[in-house]
């Protein structure tokens, strides 16, 4: 028998309160991640990708309304904890990097003290073997002990020396899961590249489970084993990275990548494809796909009926009426 996932997560509703009713982020969502894995969660901008990661981590606004089949990581279900065994998992077996670093770091303390408060709390070290700690990490993540940076003040560091502190200061409690929300989209180009390098190579090297979000396919491509691709709500396609990249079997996905250049299939000038129209309006429910409206293919069918996320012959999972080859032949 096949060892049960690290994170199953099964039927995940998010809806938020707001002034025009309810808003539905998140849309019966459901995946499971091994051990290990790194699973990425790709889509637009407002597609649900942050409020899935708040609703596991129990961090989500106070509008929000969360409910779950089944919601676990590791042996704890999630949907029977109550705030303060949340907060105590949190740090120790599941932590979250923002893209913003600064979300989690307080101006008012130097990285020395934050750091060390952490291990303090969490492992109930004491503070000289804290800091010691500490200034390991912060060597492991590329800062040299030598700099000092255990005094400075979080505002003292460069966006990307911030980075690292918040990588060192989620991996040193050991975390099983971590969840990383677009953790280098505020960097520039070189410094998000050498971020993504150490984030990968501390989580193979740990054997940590990552759930990875962003809209870069490029980052998808280098650290994903699978990839999940949401669209208002929904996953609608989920699937190895390799055969998702290679092969999109949903419309969504395909639009998505015909977006970004193709290394060796590009040529330099060519156009770019776009995805015409906008997502749907999310507050009430949906009366058919909710890509319809957008979808170069779409039928009367899909305006009609909400397609199930169904498994493929090759364990793909697309939230589609129609195959690729009826879809793409008829193109
Ligand atoms: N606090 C909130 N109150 C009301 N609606 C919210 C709140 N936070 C997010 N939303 C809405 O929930 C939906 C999903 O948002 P979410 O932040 O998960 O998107 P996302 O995929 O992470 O987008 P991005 O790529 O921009 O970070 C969006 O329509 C967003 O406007
Ligand atoms: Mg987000």
């Amino acid at each position: 028998m096949a060892d049960a996932p690290f994170v199953s997560v099964s039927g995940l509703d998010i809806d938020l309160e707001v002034p025009g009713g309810r808003l539905h982020a998140v849309r019966d969502s459901s995946f499971d991640i091994a051990l290990g894995e790194t699973l990425c969660i790709v889509g637009e901008s407002g597609s649900g990708k942050s409020m899935t990661a708040l609703g596991l981590m129990g961090l989500l606004p106070s509008n929000a309304h969360r409910s779950a089949r089944r919601l676990r990581v590791g042996n704890h279900d999630l949907l029977s904890l109550n705030r303060r065994e949340m907060a105590d998992l949190m740090g120790r077996e599941m932590a979250m990097i923002f893209q913003e670093p600064m979300t989690s770091l307080n101006p008012c303390y130097t990285v020395g003290n934050q750091m060390s408060e952490m291990l303090i709390r969490h492992l109930r070290m004491g503070r000289r073997p804290a800091l010691t700690l500490a200034r390991d990490w912060l060597d492991r993540v590329g800062i040299p002990p030598t700099a000092g940076r255990l005094d400075q003040y979080p505002h003292q560091l460069s966006g990307g020396l911030r980075q690292r502190v918040m990588i060192a200061m989620m991996l040193m409690c050991s975390p099983k899961l971590i969840i990383a929300d677009e953790p280098t989209t505020a960097l520039d180009v070189t410094i998000q590249a050498q971020i993504l390098h150490l984030l990968a190579g501390l989580q193979r090297e740990l054997g940590i489970t990552m759930i990875f979000i962003t809209h870069d396919l490029g980052v998808v491509s280098r650290i994903a084993d699978r990839v999940a691709v949401m669209y208002a709500g929904q996953i609608v396609e989920m699937g190895r990275t390799r055969e998702i990249l290679r092969d999109p079997q949903h419309p969504y996905t395909r639009g998505l990548l015909e977006c970004v250049p193709a290394p060796g299939k590009t040529r330099p000038g060519a156009h770019l494809g776009t995805i015409p129209g906008t997502v749907p309006s999310l507050v009430g429910q949906l009366s058919g796909c909710g890509f319809a409206g957008r979808c170069p293919h779409a039928a009367v069918g899909c305006r009609g009926e909400i397609p199930a996320l169904t498994v493929r012959a090759d364990g793909r999972q697309v939230r589609c009426l129609f195959t690729p080859d009826a879809l793409w032949s008829a193109a």
